[in-house]
């Protein structure tokens, strides 16, 4: 995928192939990239750094991309360590560099960079700053996906920066054929809690005649492109639902409530065209879970009853869940008990403050293993599904 903006834009981002873990939590299975760009004009502005795994060779990349010149300003559009930590590397090697964040960047900075000495320019919603034939325009974007987070419009480029927005796992060529899939599980991942700020975002960018969008992370977003990433990500951010369907998402010790969840499902496909989905959260990645349940208009929840409680991964996909904000779904449960079932309970118990959920008070009881006369309930469940 090319990363030609244009003549005085230009890339100088890097892949990171060797992190198997982002945030230290999310698995990745092609690695990361870090965006980064240079904007050369009479004035000469770097947009943001990259993560300090990749010190060594953004610092030579941006050598090479500066053949000689110093530049004038390095724009700080989100003070995570993934984009800021070459910063006091970066001020030392050009201390006359001035460092062109929020106000609430500038204060936030000392604390990834206590002993930092630089010249501020703190800029607010529709600043502009002319670097010769492109000027800058700033645009807040709170909480997309940390409080101080600005995004930068070039005027006559008709490019957007648009710090994590747009962003996705994986390093810049992963998948070109598929932006979604890893954008979705970043976006809901990262930024689901805060639809309401995407929202926002989305809101300043309709002002604006866009014809590229740079991210923090994932590929250049161009033409077809990038008015899909839009579309999605106006779904994603309203909390709406991109797939009829259903998600199943189960738990299971020794494979009796797997069994019940599995048939849940063959069901399900048997009976509908609608997309169903299906996965054990014992084995599989929760955040692709958590993208899944997000993805579906209903969700089905399977676990056993364990110390008399709920099997502990269930609670802790459903703790995933209520702090991505999870919303507008119908949900069903699965439970399994032996001699005391509670996981049911215990279930809709934790999901009956989530905004706008429909729970399907049809629920299932298996105890212990998921025999033939179980296989009634579950259809009945599926019909009704
Ligand atoms: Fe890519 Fe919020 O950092």
């Amino acid at each position: 995928m090319d990363k030609i903006i244009n003549k005085d834009i230009k890339y100088i981002g890097c892949d990171d192939k060797e992190i198997t873990q982002f945030e230290g939590q999310y698995m990745l299975e092609d690695g990361m990239c870090y965006n980064s760009y240079l904007i050369e004009d009479e004035k000469i502005a770097i947009m943001d750094t990259v993560d300090k795994a990749k010190k060594a060779e953004w610092l030579d990349l941006l050598d090479k991309a500066l053949n000689g010149k110093k530049p004038d300003y390095i724009i700080v559009q989100h003070v995570e360590p993934d984009h800021s930590s070459v910063l006091g590397e970066l001020i030392n090697k050009y201390p006359s560099l001035k460092v062109v964040c929020s106000a609430a960047a500038q204060k936030m900075l000392p604390l990834y960079f206590p002993d930092l000495k630089a010249d501020f320019l703190t800029v607010k919603e529709g600043d502009e700053l002319k670097l010769g034939k492109n000027t800058l325009k700033f645009f807040t974007a709170p909480m997309v996906h940390w409080p101080e987070v600005i995004v930068t419009y070039v005027v006559e480029a008709k490019v957007l920066f648009s710090a994590d927005g747009f962003g996705k796992f994986g390093v810049y060529d992963s998948e070109p054929d598929d932006w979604s899939c890893e954008a979705r599980r970043y976006y809901f991942n990262i930024c689901g809690k805060y639809g309401a700020q995407v929202q926002a975002l989305l809101k300043k960018a309709a002002t604006l005649d866009i014809q590229t969008i740079c991210p923090l992370h994932g590929p250049i977003l161009k033409g077809e492109m990038l008015s899909e990433a839009v579309r999605l990500y106006d779904i994603w951010s309203k909390y709406d639902v991109e797939t009829e369907g259903v998600f199943v998402a189960y738990c299971t010790m020794h494979s009796n409530t797997g069994n019940a969840a599995e048939y849940l499902a063959e069901v399900l496909k048997k009976k509908t065209s609608k997309h169903i989905a299906i996965a054990n959260l014992c084995e599989e990645d929760w955040a692709e879970a958590v993208e899944d349940a997000f993805r579906h208009d209903t969700l089905v929840l399977a676990a056993p009853t364990y110390d008399g409680g709920l099997f502990p991964k269930m609670v802790d996909f459903i703790h995933h869940l209520k702090i991505k904000n999870f919303q507008k779904r119908k949900i069903a449960f699965i439970e399994n008990g032996s001699w005391a079932p509670q996981a049911a309970r215990i279930m809709k118990e934790l999901v009956k403050d989530f905004k706008d959920v429909e729970i399907i008070e049809q629920q299932i009881t298996i105890r212990g293993a998921f025999k033939e006369t179980d296989k009634k309930s579950v259809e009945e469940l599926a019909e009704k599904l």
